[in-house]
C-alpha cells in the first residue's frame, strides 16, 4: 500500500464522519507545511519560499509561498474532501465571500510559542493566527447574522498543525533561551499547556471538529542529522517528539470529555513518515538522496536547505511528503 493512501486512511477516515457530515469548509492553521502563502504578505519575513525551485511541481511550475515542490498536506487534504485548498488568510483579510469558503492562516516560521521563529523576524504564531480566525468571525458575524454565523462556525472542520518549529527553531537551538531555561519535561509542559488554552479560545469562537496533525519525527530532518556522526536521526529527539504527541493525544481525550459537542482527533503521521524513512523502497520510487546529500554539502552554503532537502518525493504517485521544519 502507497503511502498516500496510509495518510489518508489514517487522517481522513478518522475524521472521515467529521468532514463529509459539515458542508465541508476549513479553516487551517500551522507553520510552513501548511502555508499557502501568508508569508508572502509579510514584507520582513526570513521566512519566505517564493523563489525557485519552490513550486517547481505545482500546477504553473511557480513558487507560490508553499515551502514545498508541490501542494501541501492541506492541498492535498482538500483535494481528497473535494473542495478548493482555502486561499492565505492574507490574500483575503476583508473578502466576507471568500472567507465564507474557509481561510488558511498558516505561517512558515510559527510556533505554539510566542518566542519560536523569533529570528525569522516576522511570521504568524499560532496566537497571531488565532487573532485573525477572531477577525473573520466578527466579518462573517456581521454578514450572516450572529446565529446563522455560529452554525457556519460549528459545522466547519478545524486542521491544526504546529508545534515542530517549537523543537527545530526553538528549544534545538542551543541560542534561544528555552533550551537554556527549561529541561524537557518543563518545556513539554509549556507547550502543552500553551496548547490547551490556545485550542480553548478556538473552540470558544465556534471550532468543534478540530483535527490536530502529531510531529513527524523531527530526529531525521537533516539539521539535525548533521549533528550526528553519521548522519543517522537523533534518538533523543524523536523521543521527544514522542512524547509530545503523547502529550497532545491526552490533551485532546481531556478537552473532548470537557467541552460540550467537542470533536477533537489526533492524526498520527509519526509512524508513517519514519516508516518511509526506515523503508523508502516499499513505497515506490522514491529520492531520499537530498536527506543525506543536503546534511553534507547544502547546509553550509544554502540556509534554505532544510527546506528543499527535506522533499521526499514519490515520483511515481506525484505525491510528495516533506518534514518541513519552518
Ligand atoms: C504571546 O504574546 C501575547 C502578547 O504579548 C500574549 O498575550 C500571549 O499570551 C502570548 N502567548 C504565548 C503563547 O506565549
Amino acid at each position: 500500500m502507497s503511502i498516500p493512501r496510509l495518510v489518508f486512511v489514517t487522517c481522513i477516515f478518522s475524521l472521515g464522519e467529521i468532514a463529509l457530515a459539515a458542508k465541508l469548509v476549513t479553516y487551517i492553521f500551522g507553520d510552513s507545511l501548511t502555508d499557502v502563502g501568508n508569508n508572502n504578505f509579510l514584507q520582513y519575513s526570513l521566512a519566505k519560499s517564493n523563489f525557485p525551485w519552490y513550486g517547481i511541481d505545482y500546477s504553473g511550475g511557480q513558487a507560490t509561498g508553499r515551502f514545498t515542490n508541490g501542494r501541501t498536506i492541506g492541498d492535498i487534504i482538500s483535494s481528497k474532501l473535494g473542495i478548493p485548498s482555502p486561499p492565505a488568510y492574507l490574500s483575503v483579510p476583508q473578502n466576507v465571500d471568500a472567507l465564507l469558503k474557509g481561510v488558511n492562516y498558516a505561517s512558515g516560521g510559527a510556533g505554539i510559542l510566542n518566542d519560536t521563529g523569533l529570528y525569522f523576524l516576522q511570521r504568524l504564531t499560532f496566537d497571531d493566527q488565532i487573532k485573525s480566525f477572531k477577525k473573520t468571525k466578527v466579518a462573517i458575524t456581521a454578514k450572516l447574522g450572529e446565529d446563522a454565523a455560529n452554525k457556519h462556525f460549528n459545522e466547519a472542520t478545524y486542521f491544526i498543525g504546529i508545534g515542530s518549529n517549537d523543537y527545530v527553531n526553538n528549544f534545538l537551538q542551543p541560542f534561544m533561551a528555552d533550551g537554556q531555561q527549561y529541561t524537557h519535561d518543563e518545556f513539554i509542559e509549556l507547550l502543552i499547556s500553551t496548547l490547551d488554552q490556545q485550542l480553548k479560545r478556538l473552540y470558544q469562537l465556534g471550532a468543534q471538529k478540530m483535527v490536530f496533525h502529531g510531529l513527524g519525527p523531527l530526529g531525521c530532518i537533516p539539521s539535525q542529522r548533521v549533528k550526528s556522526k553519521r548522519g543517522q536521526c537523533l534518538k533523543q529527539v524523536n523521543e521527544w517528539i514522542q512524547q509530545f504527541n503523547s502529550k497532545v493525544q491526552k490533551l485532546i481525550i481531556k478537552l473532548n470529555r470537557g467541552l460540550p459537542n467537542a470533536k477533537l482527533v489526533f492524526a498520527d503521521t509519526y509512524p508513517l513518515v519514519l516508516d518511509l524513512i526506515d523503508n523508502p523502497s516499499t513505497y515506490g520510487k522514491i529520492s531520499i538522496l537530498s536527506l543525506t546529500l543536503c546534511s553534507r554539502l547544502f547546509n553550509y552554503i544554502q540556509q534554505q536547505c532544510t527546506h528543499f532537502s527535506i522533499a521526499v518525493f514519490l515520483q511515481v504517485l506525484k505525491f510528495q511528503i516533506h518534514l518541513v521544519v519552518m
